[in-house]
């Protein structure tokens, strides 16, 4: 069965062609970056209009690459939750609209379920049961991924997600918007020990993470220095000379990447979990994934990382999660409603 999936939960619109939830005939995602840039975040009302824009010549394309007809689409897949609500909604209208009017069943998927399963879709696929932390701008959370369609949360952040905080403390600091992707090139050439951040809920004995406590904290250390230079001044970046600001950066992802790491192996080890997904925007960070890849094997866990478009967000991991849904004829109505938060149930 070849599935059209659509994606457009935050500031990415995309669209796929997956055969039996396993082949990737086409994978397409328009960015809206650079036009969210000059805010320095996602401005949900600019997101949705640019979905509508981006829709329709997203998935055109998604058709041309596969070399694939309508005729040929047995289901068409929206994310339906979590995310924004005006850009899931212009999503999933208008996978109704094409639903209907190619007469194919509908399907729902959860947007981190989704990027918990995208592992699915490479060369080197996991074993059931395996522990999946789905990291990204807007959540941070733990599955303990029994099947394809029974995921159950272990854990998850009590207040920021780790890209949101990573993307705080770049706009923060002056460094821009995605604020991942900056600090990951940045922190390569700074000293991760420079400076001691502390690791939120590391000696908690449940598996959620914190990350605001981190970010008050980097922010009131480049503050700091800016005292030291006699310089403060709220509206101004802190006048951090290069390699002060490679040391800060780099000790501040060392704190986020050190805290995900030691709560994940601690879970895998609790639950019993041999294999360990990392995957969402943050998955693609070269830190994490260095860290991870050593840490677990010193544990004796296998660390899987789908590729990087894969990790971040795309419309593969929608219709290669919804493959699974149809298998069960877990179809949806056109009555579907997205939802902000997270739906309990649809996968
Ligand atoms: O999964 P994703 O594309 O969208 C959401 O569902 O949120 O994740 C976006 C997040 C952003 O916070 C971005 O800064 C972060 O992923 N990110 C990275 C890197 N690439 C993207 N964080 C750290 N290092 C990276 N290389
Ligand atoms: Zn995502």
């Amino acid at each position: 069965m070849l599935i059209l999936g659509l994606e457009t939960s935050c500031d990415e619109t995309a669209a796929a062609l997956v055969e039996s939830g396993r082949r990737v005939r086409s994978s397409v995602v328009a960015s809206q970056i650079e036009d969210h840039r000059p805010f320095g975040g996602v401005v949900p009302e600019i997101a949705g209009r640019k979905h509508l824009e981006n829709l329709v010549p997203v998935v055109q394309a998604a058709l041309d690459q596969a070399g694939a007809r309508p005729a040929e689409i047995g289901a068409v897949a929206v994310t339906s939750s979590p995310g924004l609500m005006g850009a899931l909604l212009v999503g999933t209208s208008f996978g109704k609209a094409l639903a209907l009017g190619w007469g194919v069943p509908l399907i729902e998927v959860n947007h981190l379920h989704a990027h918990a399963l995208a592992i699915l879709l490479g060369r080197r696929r996991p074993r059931f049961p395996f522990l999946a932390l789905v990291v990204s701008g807007g959540h941070t959370t733990l599955f303990r991924v029994e099947a394809p369609l029974s995921l159950g949360i272990l854990g998850q952040t009590r207040d920021d997600a780790a890209g949101e905080v990573l993307d705080k403390v770049a706009k923060f600091l002056g460094l821009g918007y995605p604020g991942g992707p900056v600090i990951d090139a940045l922190a390569a050439g700074g000293n991760p020990l420079a400076v001691r951040f502390p690791r939120g809920l590391a000696r908690s004995p449940t598996l959620d993470f914190s990350f605001s406590g981190l970010k008050t904290a980097v922010v009131n250390s480049a503050l700091g220095t800016r005292r030291i230079d006699g310089r403060l001044n709220d509206q101004q970046p802190p006048p951090l000379s290069e390699s002060g600001l490679r040391d800060l950066v780099a000790s501040f992802q060392e704190a986020v990447v050190d805290t995900l790491v030691g709560t994940t192996l601690r879970a895998a080890r609790e639950h019993r979990l041999s294999t360990v997904v990392v995957s969402g925007g943050v998955a693609a960070n070269t830190r994490l994934r260095e860290k991870m890849a050593g840490e677990g094997k010193a544990a004796g866990v296998r660390v899987l990382f789908p590729d990087r478009d894969l990790c971040t967000d795309n419309a593969a991991m929608i219709a290669g999660a919804a493959w699974h849904l149809a298998r069960g004829k877990r179809f949806a109505g056109l009555d579907l409603r997205p939802s902000a938060k997270m739906k309990p149930a649809a996968c």
